[in-house]
């Protein structure tokens, strides 16, 4: 597996470094919103998007002290070329108790936008408290093809597949430490590659 990776862009030390550095940032603002008056301490709600999302997720919440909850979303993407009109489309159920809740976006890169400016557009429409929007990559602005802002973001990557630390191709690679890119061989020809 980690054969086919043919250059590690981002490494573990650095994922590591960051993603304590972001929730470090997170808890501040979290406690800062809480202590004026923003709720009560277990108004915070991580939410998020599988299946890329669960590695980040799973080390980010662990740097919070923080009372939180957890409420899992699932999005399929379609290719590009596909005729569906979004690229993006919710996979069962939106959690539906997020009315005055702080809630904490988390999906592992931000790319075209469809998907995180579709959970957001959903999100916002039970009224929570506040959102924030956590993504551990993301893009440059010209591969978006939905203007989403990203209030935290890990790293800024350039139009670049990548795979590892949840981010999958084809549904594999996501178990790998480190973010890198596949060598041209692993990657077969005709393959969409992108699992949400
Ligand atoms: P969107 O294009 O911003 O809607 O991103 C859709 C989803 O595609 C993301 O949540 C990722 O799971 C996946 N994705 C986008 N870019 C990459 C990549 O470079 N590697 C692996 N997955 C990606
Ligand atoms: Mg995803």
């Amino acid at each position: 597996m980690v054969a086919d990776v043919g250059r590690i862009l981002i490494d573990r030390d650095a994922i590591a470094t960051r993603v304590a550095e972001l929730g470090r940032e997170l808890a501040r603002d979290l406690e800062h919103e809480l202590g004026n008056g923003g709720g009560a301490p277990g108004q915070v709600v991580f939410v998020p998007i599988l299946t890329g999302a669960l590695v980040f997720t799973a080390d980010l919440i662990r740097e919070l002290n923080l009372k939180l909850s957890l409420r899992v979303v699932a999005v399929s993407s379609y290719p590009g070329t596909s005729v569906e009109s979004k690229g993006a489309k919710l996979a069962g159920e939106l959690p539906r108790d997020l009315a005055g809740k702080h809630v904490v976006l988390v999906d592992d890169i931000l790319d075209s936008g469809q998907t995180l400016g579709l959970i957001d557009e959903l999100v916002q429409q039970q009224k929570p408290a506040s959102v924030r929007i956590c993504v551990l990559l993301k893009k440059p602005a010209e591969v978006r093809k939905r203007e989403v802002h990203a209030h935290y973001v890990g790293f800024e990557i350039p139009s670049e597949f990548v795979v590892g630390y949840g981010l999958d191709y084809d549904g594999y690679y996501r178990n790998l430490p480190d973010i890198g890119v596949l060598k041209p061989e692993a990657i077969q020809a005709g393959s969409a590659g992108a699992g949400a």
